[in-house]
């Protein structure tokens, strides 16, 4: 059974935030942002936004575009490492979308490759378990776990939601040919929120708790980073991971029509172009107007280079997520 890419889509909040508004916050300024990462601004969850109706609308539109019904989805996958409910959020889509045939729905959770390694689950769900409508979306909000006071890090980030639909169908019009995925828990300190206990539970301690028990209520700390290690990463494990990804689908990167990396960095995805020799034009970049929006960055640019007519039916894509974990995939797919 073979698994194609039949629509996508994709939503973002309608808060704007400059280089020049950051550097009002913090000791930065226009030119160090763009030099250093290609980012001009982003956009941030505010007043009514939330990342769910995000995710909702972003799926609307690959539904739209793929001509499926709500309730013809076998399955929802909301890749996400900030939901909204700790429990998962996968199956308030599936509600908002007016699902009523009860598709499984559940979150994956790998930070900025949360959408590569959606979109491998949905083939191995299509291939291997009998699913024909996968629904993989990615979208996260990053915003709401960035230290704003830190300018090594709030210059970054961006929140945003993608979608698109996989759907079953025969070998021969296949259209995922080869992918890659790993993950390297060492690398976490170099980029994690982690949980912390909150200071006090007064009442509980003055009772005397024993033992450490019960444990305090727990939050989860602000990104921290070191912008050095990840980039390095990047740009050693990417480009190897695509040529793997290559050598299984048995293409060289020549066939490659577009690379569409995860929107971190510009020059990290220019340092992965120049390794693969694919020249500028064939890539794809839209950080410069979103930042880093984690699992959604991927679906985001695809939807906006499909809607504009970049991409077109039956070109090639290696696409590659890379991030905290650490985590990093990547897979050659035909849209
Ligand atoms: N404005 C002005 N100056 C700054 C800023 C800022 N926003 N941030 C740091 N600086 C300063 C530093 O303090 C340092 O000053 P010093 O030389 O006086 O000490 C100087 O600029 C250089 O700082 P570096 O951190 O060495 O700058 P670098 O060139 O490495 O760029 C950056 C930093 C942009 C973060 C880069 O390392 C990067 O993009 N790394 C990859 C990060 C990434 O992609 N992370 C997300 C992964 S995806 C996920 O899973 C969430």
């Amino acid at each position: 059974k073979g698994c194609k890419l039949v629509g996508c889509g994709s939503a973002v909040p309608t808060l704007q935030i400059s280089n020049d508004d950051l550097s009002k916050m913090v000791d930065t300024s226009d030119e160090w942002i763009s030099v250093r990462t290609g980012i001009r601004r982003r956009r941030v969850i505010s007043g009514r936004d939330n990342l769910t109706t995000l995710a909702v609308e972003a799926a609307r539109k690959a539904l739209e575009m793929a001509n499926v019904d709500p309730d013809d989805i076998d399955l929802i996958l909301m890749c996400t490492s900030t939901p909204e409910d700790l429990f998962g959020s996968a199956p308030q889509i599936q509600k908002q979308l007016g699902c009523t045939t009860n598709p499984l729905s559940y979150d994956i959770t790998a930070a900025c490759s949360g959408f590569v390694l959606g979109l491998i689950s949905a083939a191995c769900h299509i291939r291997g378990g009998g699913f024909n409508n996968v629904l993989v979306i990615g979208a996260d909000a990053l915003s709401r776990y960035v230290d704003w006071t830190d300018r090594g890090t709030c210059i970054l980030f961006g929140d945003a939601a993608g979608a698109v639909l996989v759907q079953a169908c025969n070998s021969e019009e296949d259209g995922l040919f080869g992918f890659d995925l790993h993950s390297d828990g060492n690398g976490q300190r170099h980029l994690n929120a982690v949980v912390k206990e909150n200071e006090s539970n007064s009442a509980l301690d003055s009772n005397g708790s024993v033992f450490g028990f019960p444990p305090k209520q727990s939050s989860y700390s602000c990104i921290q980073m070191n912008g050095k290690e990840v980039f390095r990463f990047a740009v050693r494990c990417v480009p190897q991971s695509i040529e793997y990804a290559l050598e299984k689908a048995g293409l060289p990167a020549s066939s490659i029509d577009w690379l569409l990396l995860h929107q971190a960095n510009q020059r990290i995805i220019d340092a992965v172009a120049t390794r693969l020799e694919l020249p500028a034009e064939r890539v794809i970049s839209n950080l410069a107007n979103y930042g880093n929006t984690s699992a959604a960055s991927i679906p985001l640019a695809l939807d906006e280079a499909v809607r504009s007519g970049k991409v077109k039916a039956g070109q090639t894509i290696a696409t590659a997520g890379f991030g905290a974990g650490l985590t990093w995939g990547s897979a050659i797919v035909r849209w």
